[in-house]
């Protein structure tokens, strides 16, 4: 009996580290996807335009493609000194949340012969990168 609670005593404590750092582990990997305005998921959806699409665009100035501040709302192919594809000038309309995750899925399919062929395969990429862009207009 005297040996069995001795056993006991000392598994005890074991256990209960073993639930503590379970308990941490847990708590560690649930705080990043907490509330999506966070700012840690605001750093992430710059960090992913950044590293999709800062190759060639960036929200200030006209790169290989036109600037993006302001493009949520803003008509298409419309930004000043670029120089659009006729497919791109000629397709009118707004830029919306709806149309940007068509665009990003397939721009050819949006306006075949676009000079843009960069797309986003995976869906919430693409909503954190519209989430961006609309964050970074009116
Ligand atoms: C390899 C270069 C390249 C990459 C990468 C790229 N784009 Fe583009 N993008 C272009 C070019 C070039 C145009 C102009 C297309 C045209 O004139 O047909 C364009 C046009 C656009 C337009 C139309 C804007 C307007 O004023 O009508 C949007 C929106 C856009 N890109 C979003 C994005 C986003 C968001 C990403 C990142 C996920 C991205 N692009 C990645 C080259 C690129």
């Amino acid at each position: 009996m005297r040996t069995c609670s001795v056993d006991a005593l000392r598994a005890t404590p074991r256990l209960a580290a073993a639930a503590l750092s379970l308990a941490a582990s847990l708590t560690a990997h649930a705080a990043p996807a907490a509330p999506p305005a966070s700012a840690a998921s605001v750093a992430e959806r710059k960090e992913l335009y950044e590293g999709k699409c800062g190759g060639c665009h960036s929200v200030d100035a006209n790169r290989i493609g036109p600037l993006h501040r302001g493009v949520v709302g803003r008509k298409v192919g419309s930004v000043k000194d670029f120089n659009y594809s006729p497919a791109l000038k000629s397709l009118g309309g707004v830029w919306t949340p709806e149309r940007l995750d068509a665009w990003l899925t397939n721009p050819q399919a949006v306006a075949p012969g676009t000079a843009m062929f960069f797309m986003v395969d995976d869906a919430s990429q693409r909503a954190a990168i519209i989430a961006y862009l609309k964050s970074v207009s009116p």
